[in-house]
């Protein structure tokens, strides 16, 4: 096998998903699952989006179309944005591997968080390239740019962030990106991951946009596997100058989105509604489950995004199995006693903070 495979193969570990509620059910034999593990919508998908992929599935014969055609039509709309500044993928994880395909040459250089206190995929694509990840400590659970920016060399080709942060929930302020992004020179391609961006509701979040439209080597992705409800069909995009976004389009697989993703995402875009009821619920759940963590004396991460990070100052990993066996699917991850939980339903939330305080007592 050493001979089959490339090098850096051996320096990616493969991703570790949320447990699946099937495993979960059968391993500990609990029929009542709550997975609050992968930061999807608790309620769900648009029922606008569910019935256009039902009407959709009579098509699933031809090939889907590659360009994304009306999709890129309503989207468009939708951000005010020209067409041809847009790029779809499955997910928007095909993108970020996408990026590494086209802008990293062996030996380049990325900057990027701590894997384990940013989005892991940062640090895989990078890999795949043969480029070279440059880890910079997060500081009280976020981006530390002043230490990012000393890190900038002449090799900085490409720079991760997450914004929100995922597992923190962080945020960088309008104020912080631009001082930032003022020190790159314009041999860098700035890659704004903004799968959260629905979910923010502060007014110094930047409008990360309008740095499109001024010209600059960014690119910003988003998704509808979040606020969408659609992370079981891949759906997610990018934003960028058409330059970058023609370079992108020329390593893209040609039927990279299926059929259904197409007719769900023109659907969910429509269903206002639903955006504006998915955020109410995140808003409601997040307060509820930062005053219940307060009232334990569990120290928790602010967050900007649809979970939350918490300290459980034992090891997470004993009290995350102890979870699941109450039927609560959370994520271990982060420094270890970290462990984060995606905000649900009132219902899910209230079941979550129950089993929290059943395992933390017998523990
Ligand atoms: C920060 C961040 N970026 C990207 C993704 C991937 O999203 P998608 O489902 O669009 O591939 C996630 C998913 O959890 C995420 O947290």
């Amino acid at each position: 096998m050493k001979k089959l495979q490339r090098d850096a193969i051996d320096r990616l570990a493969p991703y570790v998903p949320g447990k699946p509620v099937a495993e979960v059910q059968r391993e500990y034999g609990i029929a009542d699952i709550i997975k609050m593990a992968s930061n999807e919508n608790p309620l769900g998908a648009s029922p606008k989006a569910v019935s256009a992929v039902k009407k959709a599935a009579e098509q699933v014969y031809f090939y889907p179309e590659g360009s994304c055609f009306e999709l890129r039509k309503a989207l468009a709309e939708h951000l005010q944005m020209p067409a041809d500044n847009l790029i779809f993928g499955n997910g928007s994880d095909e993108l970020l591997l996408l990026i590494s395909q086209v802008f990293l040459n062996p030996g380049d250089e990325v900057l990027q968080g701590e894997p384990k206190l940013t989005f892991v995929e940062y640090k895989a694509v990078t890999t795949i390239a043969d480029a070279v990840p440059v880890i910079i400590d997060m500081k009280d659970f976020g981006y530390d740019l002043k230490a990012m920016a000393e890190k900038i060399s002449e090799k900085t080709k490409v720079v991760f962030i997450a914004n929100p942060n995922n597992p923190t929930g962080t945020l960088l302020t309008k104020e912080q990106l631009e001082d930032f992004l003022g020190k790159l020179s314009e041999e860098t391609v700035v890659v704004l991951d903004e799968a959260y961006y629905e979910y923010v509701g502060r007014a110094d979040y930047p409008e990360s946009i309008e740095y499109v439209k001024q010209g600059r080597n960014i690119i910003v992705l988003r998704t509808f596997s979040k606020i969408y409800g659609l992370a079981g069909l891949r759906l997610g995009y990018g934003i960028a100058k058409k330059e970058l976004i023609e370079l992108l389009e020329k390593a893209r697989q040609p039927f990279n989105v299926n059929l259904l993703a197409q007719a769900a995402g023109i659907a969910a875009l429509k269903d206002t509604k639903f955006v504006e009821e998915s955020k109410q619920v995140n808003n409601e759940g997040k307060r509820w489950l930062g005053d219940a963590l307060e009232a334990m004396g569990i120290p928790f991460v602010p967050s900007e995004a649809n979970f939350i990070l918490f300290d459980v100052k034992t090891e997470a990993k004993t009290l995350t199995e102890a979870l699941m066996k109450e039927g609560v699917i959370v994520r271990c991850i982060g420094t270890g006693t970290t462990i984060r939980v995606t905000i649900g339903t009132m219902q899910q939330n209230r079941r979550f903070i129950t089993a929290l305080k059943k395992v933390l007592k017998n523990k």
